[in-house]
């Protein structure tokens, strides 16, 4: 049985700020470029596991991808009032908003279902070592940051861990071939580098108002480099045919959130700062 969980959490994303973390712009830019891209992302994960189900034939498989689609699409629906929230500010974003969801439409119809369970299964493995690293130092990135938006990411990267094998397994069952997800994975890289850089070429023309500093700096030069080395190599190995994301180290944050979650506390607002909003 899967035990992932359904958590439809409240974020009051309404008056958040460009610059969510005033002490640390640059990572609050790339945050925005994440939820940008993420609303895509999801509903294309959540589109082809509903095409997986049809031809899924393990019960206990099935079970997975039902729960990760449900997952994702909560996902979804929270960064888009993150996204909205900002579009708000600054309504020239709606066309790059629109643009990632045409773009995953356009490589929907292109790609092969397999196709789409290598991207799917080949990135989502990516997510545990990264976020391990976010969240491993989420005082430097996120404490001085809104309440809301940290909250928002800090739940995502959680559920993230939570269900970090399950496209994995869906791929493994339906298409199995480790070399037909190897060789597709510059494929994906290179589609969601380059929407990232489109998100970030947008947010430069359309954000004037902000330091320069949040296209300019490392979001992660307050981490050190070793733990930078350590995820880097993590998501690396990540691709390996070996690979299995269950075994992967977990970051301590991710029992923490889930107890806090298990003992009903307001997650909506679980970390950073209550800033004077507008
Ligand atoms: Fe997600
Ligand atoms: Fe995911």
């Amino acid at each position: 049985m899967s035990d992932l969980g359904l958590r439809n959490i409240t974020f009051a994303m309404d008056e958040v700020p460009f610059i969510w973390n005033p002490a640390n712009p640059s990572f609050s830019l790339l945050m925005n470029q994440i939820t940008f891209f993420v609303v895509g992302f999801e509903k294309y994960m959540c589109r082809v596991m509903r095409d997986a189900e049809q031809v899924i034939t393990d019960p206990e498989v099935m079970e997975e991808a039902k729960a990760f689609r449900r997952q994702e699409a909560i996902h979804a629906q929270k960064h888009l009032q993150h996204a909205r929230a900002l579009i708000a500010r600054y309504p020239a974003l709606q066309g790059t908003f629109d643009q990632v969801l045409r773009d995953y439409d356009d490589l929907y119809k292109r790609e092969s279902l397999a196709y789409h369970l290598a991207y799917a299964g080949g990135l989502e493995a990516m997510f545990t070592p990264f976020f391990k690293m976010i969240l491993d130092h989420r005082a430097v990135l996120f404490e001085e940051g809104d309440i809301n938006v940290a909250s928002l990411f800090l739940w995502h990267f959680c559920e993230e861990i939570e269900h970090r094998s399950s496209a994995f397994m869906v791929y493994n069952h339906v298409v199995g071939s480790h070399w037909f997800r190897l060789r597709n994975i510059p494929s994906f890289q290179r589609h969601t580098h380059g929407l990232f850089d489109r998100i970030k070429s947008d947010f430069e023309r359309e954000v004037a108002d902000v330091p320069v500093a949040a296209f300019a700096d490392d979001p992660f030069s307050k981490i050190p480099w070793s733990a930078k080395v350590r995820s880097a190599l993590g998501v690396f190995l990540s691709q390996a045919p070996w690979h299995d994301s269950v075994n992967q180290p977990l970051p301590a944050y991710y029992a923490e959130w889930m107890a806090a979650w298990r003992n009903g506390e307001d997650v909506s607002k679980i970390y950073g700062t209550e800033l004077a909003l507008r």
